[in-house]
């Protein structure tokens, strides 16, 4: 019979899904599996339930004979070598959908945060600093009216926008296609060139997958077209911002402020971020209320049930593998 491999500790009732029809090899903890316990505990396993921590790279992959699917709990894949698993027939899957709320929500609460300082504000007040009211004390950006500008206008970028438009604000977007002339009326959204995003936009807000062709998309060069007063939010994947470049350009002040839930080295980051005032910092964590994590991880297991009972999984990557 079909065995399952769960790297790490996911939501008890997607383990309860696959033990009640297949044998499953369980890694119940927190720290998961290093690459060589996962391809040894891979052999004799036809399905794996991953996670973002498991890196699967072509020589990886080439080492896991038999396994069929490969389940990602979550909705980017760029620890799989998609292409690799494809040329080896295995089938990836992803949890598109269902977190796209939770994470705009999440983009949203960073920008809120970032633009109005709410970090200072706690760490000021915990710290018995609050001795009267000032005319400039914390003050921050505007939310309302201001211009916010999204790289990648797809399901979690236009969430993000409907946010916005709540709040007031102009939306420009850049993304290699335009869209849906009804969508664009709907937000108000404008497509424009990355310059013209860089340089209008009081907020830039980064919702792009990680290819070779988005990573680094906001270095040096770009946080320098950027207003002074602007705030940049990264809830999308750590190297598509240069972190270095950034930690130096909010020393500098050549941007307000940042929020980030993602670095270029998870869990370690920039050193210098962790001593500026002006940048909100996050575990990656945009998509992580407790009923999306509940269902990313049930969402994963459906896939992997769905391949070994023959199905087509709902989430496929790579269809072509199937004819
Ligand atoms: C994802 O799903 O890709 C997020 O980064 C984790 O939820």
């Amino acid at each position: 019979m079909s065995k399952i491999l769960i790297t790490k500790r996911v939501y008890p009732e997607a383990v309860d899904l696959l033990t009640r029809s297949f044998p499953v090899d369980y890694e119940a903890t927190d720290a998961g599996l290093s690459t060589p316990q996962l391809i040894e505990r891979a052999r004799g396993c036809q399905a794996i339930v991953s996670q973002l921590t498991d890196k699967l790279g072509a020589d990886v992959l080439a080492q896991l004979e038999g396994v069929k699917i490969i389940a990602n709990v979550a909705v980017g894949y760029d620890n799989i070598d998609v292409p690799a698993a494809t040329a080896r027939g295995i089938m990836v899957t992803n949890t598109p959908g269902v977190l796209t709320e939770t994470t705009a929500d999440f983009a949203f609460t960073l920008l809120m945060a970032a633009a109005r300082r709410i970090p200072e504000a706690h760490a000021f007040v915990h710290s018995g600093q609050w001795k009267t009211w000032l005319i400039d004390l914390l003050a921050g950006q505007d939310i309302h009216g201001a211009t916010l500008g999204i790289f990648g206008f797809g399901r979690i970028g236009i969430a993000v926008a409907r946010r916005a438009r709540g709040f007031g604000m102009n939306i420009l977007y850049c993304d290699a296609f335009p869209a849906a002339p009804e969508i664009e009326s709907e937000l108000g959204a404008r497509l424009v060139s990355k310059d013209e995003l860089l340089r209008s936009s009081d907020f830039v807000s980064l919702h792009v997958p990680l290819l070779p062709e988005t990573k680094h998309l906001i270095g040096a060069a770009e946080l320098a077209l950027m207003k002074p007063t602007a705030v940049l939010i990264n809830t999308a994947r750590g190297p598509v911002v240069d972190e270095a470049a950034l930690a130096d350009a909010l020393e500098r002040r050549v941007i307000w402020s940042a929020g980030l839930d993602v670095f270029e080295q998870e869990p370690a980051l920039h050193p210098k971020l962790l001593t500026l005032p002006n940048v909100v910092l996050a575990p990656h964590i945009a998509s992580a209320s407790i009923a999306t994590r509940r269902r990313m991880s049930m969402m994963a297991a459906e896939n992997a049930a769905a391949a070994l009972s023959g199905q087509r999984p709902p989430n496929l990557l790579n269809p072509e593998i199937l004819g």
